[in-house]
């Protein structure tokens, strides 16, 4: 059985202030189902693995959150970090853990921002995925087949002839420019990175090894601490060392052992406003009412405001309005590239 590693440490500016860095949107039950994305997470692997297997690598603010909404897990298993310094080393920090605990192990890394909606065949693409992970070195990614020049993915071409849908990629493009995404997607050749990853912990060890020898130096010196009572020093020390960089940058995009699984399963990023605008039930206007609200000449909008305030809207298309605690939003509902300083700004008006 592979471990399942639940990366839930972003966050997820791009929905402020829905999700704010208190309560970022994986601790939120953003679909109302009841169940949270980092919740949703959990229960799409619990057929994969066993409880045992699972970890969740978030900030160590977050503990708390975490502790309470998977209760199944023990403390153990949730790796808190000190310092943000994305998925490289979010990655890092469980893969060397895990490696120490078994080092023939294969491992899932998931991040918890995602919609899945097609189980069975999620399900299959996983176990196709484990199986093609077996060969050493290789690192696995599943592809998902792009309907927008979406600027906030991976961009993936293949080489066609891979076996029983495993292919060898040929370029990993993490985040283009819209220019570039559009001609991606125009040229049907692309997939996206999904994000999800399958690995067996010493492939993976030995790309970092290779690609990122900073993170592979630190961490092979600290491997003995980790799993004893000196981890939180080592990992303290090692986060203080280490630079902010995306595992797609550092080693999706470098490493020649990429290959990738188109897959269709209904998959959704949970990245954006307008990502979830996408989602959700409109009405005949395409606007997204989750408010007391009456609107006039107004569409494709998203009106989403704390408690029974009543909120009147004229004349607007295309936009989003947002409340949340002490703070309101009125903002083009696509100004997906605004939100980093929309954030950064409001923290200096406290
Ligand atoms: N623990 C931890 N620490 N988790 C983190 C950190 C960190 O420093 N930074 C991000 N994460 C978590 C997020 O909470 C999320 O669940 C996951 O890692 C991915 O990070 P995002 O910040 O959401 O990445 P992205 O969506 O911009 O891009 C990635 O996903 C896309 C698909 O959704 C890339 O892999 C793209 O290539 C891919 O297309
Ligand atoms: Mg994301």
């Amino acid at each position: 059985k592979p471990y399942i590693v639940i990366m839930a440490g972003g966050i997820g500016s791009r929905f402020w202030p829905y999700s704010r860095n208190a309560c970022p949107k994986q601790f939120l039950d953003i679909l109302g189902t009841g169940r949270t994305l980092l919740q949703m997470t959990f229960d799409r692997y619990l057929d994969v693995s066993t409880i045992d297997k699972f970890f969740v690598v978030t900030n160590q603010s977050y503990f708390d959150q975490v502790r309470e909404q998977l209760p199944e897990l023990d403390e153990s298993q949730i790796l808190t970090e000190p310092q943000r310094r994305n998925t490289a080393t979010c990655i890092a920090y469980a893969t060397y853990k895990i490696q120490a605990l078994d080092p023939e192990a294969s491992m899932i890394v998931a991040p918890a921002d995602h919609l899945i909606t097609q189980e069975k065949k999620f399900h299959s693409a996983i176990s196709k995925s484990l199986l093609a992970a077996e060969v050493e070195g290789r690192l696995i990614t599943m592809g998902i087949k792009p309907n927008r020049p979406e600027t906030g993915y991976g961009y993936i071409q293949y080489l066609e002839h891979g076996e029983e849908g495993v292919h060898k990629v040929k370029t990993f493009t993490e985040k283009p420019n819209a220019k570039l995404a559009k001609t991606f997607v125009e040229s049907g050749d692309f997939v996206w990175n999904s994000g999800m990853f399958i690995w067996k912990a010493k492939s993976l060890v030995a790309a970092y090894e290779k690609y990122m020898p900073d993170v592979a130096e630190v961490f092979s010196e600290g491997r003995n601490q980790l799993g004893t009572e000196r981890e939180p020093e080592f990992i303290l020390k090692a986060y203080s060392l280490l630079k902010n960089i995306s595992i797609d940058n550092g080693i999706m995009e470098q490493s020649e052992d990429v290959y990738v699984i188109p897959t269709e399963f209904g998959w959704s990023d949970l990245g954006s406003w307008n990502s979830l605008y996408e989602l959700k039930e409109k009405d005949k206007n395409k606007n997204v009412v989750e408010s007391n609200a009456v609107l006039y000449d107004t569409h494709n909008s998203y009106i989403k405001v704390d408690g029974n305030k009543l909120v009147v809207v004229q004349g607007l298309d295309n936009y989003l309005i947002n409340e949340t605690d002490n703070v309101l939003l009125i903002c083009k509902l696509d100004a997906e590239n605004k939100f980093r300083e929309f954030v950064a700004n409001a923290k200096k008006k406290g």
